[in-house]
C-alpha cells in the first residue's frame, strides 16, 4: 500500500484572507496581497514560485475582497485587444502571463479565524496527500529553490516540512519559533518544540518559521481537533507542535534552514524594501533608480 504521506505533491494551498491590519488603510478595501511590489501584486509572485517548483494545482484562500484576486489572474479581452491594436507586444504579454499561471481555484475562509483555520478549508480540494503552504504576503527571492527543497525533505521523510530563517533575538516575538535538533548525515533539521510568537527572553531558539510549509495530509486532522490559540486564532504553529510531538504515521516536523533574501509584505517596512530592493535589480528601472537612490542618500547624510 502506497504511503498517503509520501504521495507525489502537486498542490499548493495560498492563504490570502488575513484582514492585513497592519497596511491599513491601504487593505481597507483591497486585500494586502494585490498590494504591487514593483509591478506585479505580491500574490502573482507567490503563484508563480508554485508553478516553478511544479505545484501547477494552486488553491487560493480568500476572503472579503475576494473578486481582485480572482479578476487579477483571469483575462480581461477588451483590453487584450486595446494592447494588441496598438502593437504594445510586451504589456499584453505581461498580461497574457497572468491568465496562463497554473490552475487555480478559489475557495474563502468566511471568518478569518487564524492561518489553521485558512488551511483548514482547503481540506477538501488537498485531499489525502502532502500539500505545500506558501503565504500569500511573504515574497522568498526568485533566484532561490527553497520550496524544491521542502518538496524533498517531505517526500524523504513522510511528515511536514516548515521553513526557518534565524532572526536577530528581538524580532523572534513577531514569528513561530523553532527548537531544532540535527538529524545525522543530512542537511534538514528535526523540529523538536514549535512556539507561536514567543517573548525574546522565552524563545527557544532564534529560527523563526517563514511562509512556507510542506504538510502531511494529517495536519488536517490536527486542526480540526486544535482549539483557538494565541490572538483567539486557530494557530498553524499549534498543529505543527501537535505533529511535532507526535510518533505516528504523517507525524514529525523538520526544518530547511532557508539563508536567501525574503520580505514580508504584509509589513510596511518590509515591503517598501522588497520594492527598492526588486526594482534596483531590473533592467528596465535598475540604473535610474539606483542613481537617484545614491543621491537621494548623499542628501540625507
Ligand atoms: P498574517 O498574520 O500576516 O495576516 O497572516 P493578517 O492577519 O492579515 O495580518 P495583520 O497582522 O492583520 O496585518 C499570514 C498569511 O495568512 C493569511 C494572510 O492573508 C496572510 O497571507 N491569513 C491569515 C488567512 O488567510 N486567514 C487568516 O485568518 C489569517
Amino acid at each position: 500500500m502506497t504511503d498517503q504521506n509520501k504521495k507525489p505533491i502537486t498542490k499548493a494551498v495560498i492563504p490570502a484572507a488575513g484582514l492585513g491590519t497592519r497596511f491599513l488603510p491601504a487593505t481597507k478595501a483591497t486585500p494586502k496581497e494585490m498590494l504591487p511590489v514593483v509591478d506585479r501584486p505580491a500574490i502573482q509572485y507567490v503563484v508563480e514560485e508554485a508553478v516553478r517548483a511544479g505545484l501547477e494545482d494552486v488553491l487560493m484562500i480568500t476572503g472579503r475582497n475576494k473578486r481582485a484576486l480572482e479578476d487579477h489572474f483571469d483575462r480581461v479581452p477588451t483590453l487584450e485587444k486595446q494592447l494588441n491594436d496598438q502593437g504594445k507586444d510586451k504589456l499584453l504579454q505581461s498580461v497574457v502571463d497572468t491568465n496562463d499561471l497554473g490552475e487555480l481555484h478559489y475557495v474563502r475562509q468566511g471568518d478569518p479565524k487564524g492561518l489553521g483555520h485558512a488551511v483548514l478549508r482547503g481540506k477538501i480540494h488537498v485531499g489525502n496527500e502532502p500539500f505545500a503552504v506558501l503565504l500569500g504576503d511573504d515574497l522568498i527571492d526568485e533566484k532561490e529553490d527553497l520550496l524544491s527543497q521542502m518538496v524533498e525533505v517531505q517526500q524523504k521523510t513522510g511528515g511536514s516540512v516548515v521553513a526557518l530563517m534565524e532572526v536577530p533575538n528581538d524580532q523572534i516575538s513577531a514569528y513561530g519559533c523553532a527548537a531544532i535538533e540535527t538529524v545525522e548525515g543530512e542537511d534538514f533539521f528535526k523540529v523538536t518544540e514549535l512556539v507561536e510568537k514567543p517573548k525574546a527572553e522565552e524563545a527557544p531558539s532564534n529560527y523563526a518559521v517563514i511562509g512556507r510549509y510542506v504538510l502531511s495530509p494529517k495536519v488536517f486532522e490536527v486542526l480540526e481537533n486544535t482549539p483557538p490559540g494565541r490572538g483567539d486564532e486557530i494557530q498553524l504553529t499549534d498543529a505543527l507542535q501537535t505533529l511535532a510531538a507526535g510518533t505516528g504515521e504523517g507525524d514529525g516536523v523538520y526544518g530547511v534552514v532557508f539563508k536567501g533574501r525574503r520580505f514580508d509584505t504584509g509589513d510596511k517596512l518590509s515591503y517598501l524594501k522588497a520594492n527598492i530592493i526588486l526594482a534596483a535589480e531590473r533592467e528596465d528601472l535598475g540604473e535610474p533608480l539606483r542613481a537617484w537612490l545614491q543621491d537621494f542618500v548623499a542628501d540625507q547624510a
